[in-house]
Parts: C-alpha cells; sequence; structure tokens
C-alpha cells in the first residue's frame, strides 16, 4: 500500500547552511507521527517543503505515490502553522466557511456557492474547538488560544486525508491543550497525521510513532516505546537540547 506521505533524500540549505540533511520519513495511512526536536532542527522547514511552500534542494515528496514536490496540494493535505494564521477580519464562522470553500473550489467550482451543507459542517467544527459561541465575532477578538483553536478547526476543515499541524498546543494551558489533542485525536481518525509538537505528554499520549529531528537529520524514528528506549534520542535530550 502506497504511504500517506514519503520523504526520500531531503536536502534544504539556506546559503551555506545545510538545514535538512537527507531525510527519509514515511507516515502511513491512517497513522499519527509526531515529529519531534530541538528548537532549529529543521521541523518547520520540513512541513514548508512538504506543503509546497518552499523547495527541497534535493530529494522527493511522495503523497499516496504522486509526486508533489514544491507543489501546494490542497486536496491533499491541509496544515496549520506554528503562528496564529487566522483572517483576523472574518468572523469565527466564515474562517471556517473559507478553509472548506478554499479547498473544495481546487476541486469543483460549483462548490464555491456556500451550501446548507458546508454551513453544518462548519457548525459542527465550531462546537468541537468550543467556539460556537463565538461564531459571528471577528477572529481578532478571540483570545490566543481560541485563536489556536481556530487555526485547528481551519486544517481540519476540509477532508484532505493528510494532516499536517505545527505545534497545535503551543501556548495553550493545560485544560485548552487537552481539548485541542481530544479534538486532533478524534477528526483525525481515518487519516494520517504528522504533528511537531514539544510537550511530550502530547506526544505520548496522542503519536503511533515518533521520528527525532536534531541538526537535520532523523536520528530514529520508532513507536513511542522504541523512542524512549532509544540511546541517539536519550543523548540528544541529555546532551542539552533544549525541547
Ligand atoms: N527562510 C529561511 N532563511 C534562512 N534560514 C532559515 C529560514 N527558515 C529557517 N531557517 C533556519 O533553519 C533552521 C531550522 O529552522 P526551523 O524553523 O525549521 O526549525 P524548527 O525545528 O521548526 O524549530 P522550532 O522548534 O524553534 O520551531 C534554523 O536555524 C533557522 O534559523
Ligand atoms: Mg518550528
Amino acid at each position: 500500500m502506497n504511504a500517506a506521505l514519503e520523504l526520500r533524500g531531503i536536502e534544504k540549505r539556506f546559503g551555506a547552511t545545510r538545514v535538512l540533511r537527507g531525510v527519509d520519513l514515511r507516515v502511513e495511512k491512517g497513522e499519527r507521527h509526531a515529529l519531534i526536536g530541538p528548537n532549529g532542527a529543521g521541523k518547520s522547514t520540513l512541513f514548508d517543503l512538504v506543503s509546497g511552500r518552499a523547495w527541497p534542494d534535493e530529494g522527493r515528496i511522495v503523497a499516496d505515490g504522486t509526486d508533489i514536490t514544491g507543489q501546494p496540494p490542497p486536496r491533499v493535505l491541509a496544515r496549520s502553522f506554528q503562528t496564529t494564521s487566522v483572517f483576523a477580519a472574518l468572523s469565527v464562522l466564515d474562517n471556517l466557511r473559507c478553509a472548506m470553500l478554499g479547498a473544495a473550489s481546487s476541486r469543483y467550482i460549483d462548490r464555491w456557492l456556500p451550501s446548507r451543507k458546508t454551513d453544518e459542517r462548519a457548525q459542527a467544527l465550531l462546537d468541537a474547538i468550543g467556539l460556537a459561541a463565538r461564531a459571528d465575532e471577528p477572529a481578532a477578538r478571540l483570545a490566543y488560544a481560541e485563536q489556536r483553536a481556530l487555526d485547528l478547526g481551519i486544517a481540519l476543515a476540509t477532508d484532505a486525508p493528510l494532516i499536517l499541524l505545527d505545534e497545535p498546543t503551543a501556548g495553550m494551558n493545560r485544560a485548552e491543550a487537552s481539548r485541542a489533542l481530544a479534538l486532533i485525536r478524534a477528526t483525525t481518525e481515518s487519516r494520517a497525521l504528522l504533528v511537531i509538537e514539544h510537550d511530550m505528554d502530547a506526544v505520548f499520549g496522542l503519536a503511533d510513532h515518533i521520528s527525532v529531528l536534531v541538526q537535520g537529520r532523523v536520528i530514529a524514528t520508532g513507536t513511542p516505546a522504541e523512542i524512549r528506549e532509544n540511546r541517539d534520542v536519550q543523548e540528544a535530550y541529555l546532551g542539552g537540547a533544549a525541547w
């Protein structure tokens, strides 16, 4: 079976700096895969390459058997960013509608027309992210954690089979983070997830597999139990790397 996502020999340089050094990574369909590693390891850069915001200098990116290297593939994947990226002037509900219609329009132009179905899905998503009471307010008025919840809703609004989330619980308190994680778990039930996360409790509670990126290299990939036991990973942590 094709993997949901496969990276082969990915190299990325910024000037003379090799930010990614021969990265291989495989995310199976239906798998929740966490990407962890110290600040500056290259995690967000990897997401930029997968989501077509930047080109790798070498290597291929394949999603479900299709080469997507350097192409933004809206139907294949949906992504959230490390920093909040909602439309501040639009209402909370319209942010979700835009995400749904934007993804659908690349396929069928007639889906641009807002439909009752879109509204029903948006409403259900609003409930799930705990923002139903704020539906008509401009997103700018939301607190930071609420904006992050909306970010999550935007990424989950499409039916893309592959979801990339960059630090979805950053800046949230315990209760907010645990609600966000429950939502991520529920809405990725039948999809593939690649998530960057610094909170180890969240990582170990969510992921089926974990890859550890250190200075642009994947130093280990395995189940949570395997990663916990891995000597190289322990050394990278004990060696003073900041998580
Ligand atoms: N556009 C760019 N131009 C030059 N250097 C960049 C660019 N984007 C990222 N870098 C550098 O690449 C390295 C990896 O950055 P990246 O943001 O991918 O790390 P990260 O693993 O996501 O870190 P964090 O956990 O802090 O978010 C860093 O040294 C960063 O300064
Ligand atoms: Mg990052």
